[in-house]
């Protein structure tokens, strides 16, 4: 067997916010081309743990590491360049401006180039979204703001997709669509890393999962393990 470097690595990853402990001694391996989910209740450290890879957050004690290199000191911007971009919480558009200027947004690391070949990928994903360009994305509905949000996403051309939650506040049918957009853009090639409650849908198109429970990681495992798992059927599943 050959030794694979992840593209994502966290090494016993602590962090706090002022004196309180959220993550605990984190460790998470994420491998080219894999989908991975980050599952887990409110409040257990799920947002906390994207910002830390982009380095809003950083570890008081620990490594993160990217293509095996200790990015814990790197700012925020140096990660992106390396390939990592966040759909966040909540989507965060640019209410004000049009989503033709957010869209324009996402590859604000490639200025000058032509991207008229991001623009249509983001609308072969999204017809939607062509017919809005001129729209301000606040006036925008939820899915259609995910969809901007996603679009934005995929201008940085991301090796490593982050995604905070992409199925809060939508319609079942919206979340279904959402993830098997989701499902492929991993199958071209993007290494997606998404954090979702919604634990079924989630597993169903993942490779493998991780759960925490109070910034720790309680379980790790694969898809089929982990929908197959007692204790993750009981907290996560909707079991009782
Ligand atoms: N900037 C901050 N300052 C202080 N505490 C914070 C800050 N951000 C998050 N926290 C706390 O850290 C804990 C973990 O928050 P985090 O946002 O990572 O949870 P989450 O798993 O994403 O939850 P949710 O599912 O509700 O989005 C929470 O108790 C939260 O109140
Ligand atoms: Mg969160």
């Amino acid at each position: 067997m050959t030794s694979r470097t992840p593209v994502l690595s966290f090494k016993g990853v602590n962090t706090h916010y002022g004196a309180v402990h959220i993550l605990k001694d984190v460790d998470i391996d994420i491998y080219a081309g894999e989908m991975v989910s980050l599952l887990g209740g409110n409040a257990s450290g799920k947002t906390t743990t994207l910002k830390t890879i982009l380095g809003y957050v950083k570890p008081t004690s620990g490594q993160v590491l990217l293509d095996g290199e200790d990015v814990s000191d790197w700012p925020t911007a140096e990660r992106v360049g390396r390939g990592v971009t966040m759909v966040p919480e909540n989507r965060r558009l640019f209410k004000r401006m049009t989503v033709k200027e957010n869209l324009e947004i996402g590859a604000y690391l490639r200025p000058g180039e032509d991207l008229s070949s991001d623009y249509d990928r983001v609308f072969e994903l999204f017809p939607r979204v062509k017919e809005r360009l001129a729209q301000k994305a606040g006036t925008l509905s939820g899915g259609e703001q995910q969809m901007v949000a996603m679009g934005r996403a995929l201008m940085a051309r991301p090796k490593v997709l982050l995604m905070d939650e992409p199925s809060m506040g939508l319609a079942p049918v919206l979340v279904a669509q959402n993830f098997e957009i989701i499902e492929r853009i991993n199958k071209a090639g993007t290494t997606v890393f998404v954090v979702e409650q919604n634990a079924n849908m989630a597993l169903s198109i993942a490779d493998r999962g991780y759960v925490l429970q109070t910034g720790k990681i309680v379980l790790d495992d694969t898809a089929e393990g982990l929908l197959a798992n007692p204790q993750m059927r009981q907290a996560y599943l909707g079991e009782v």
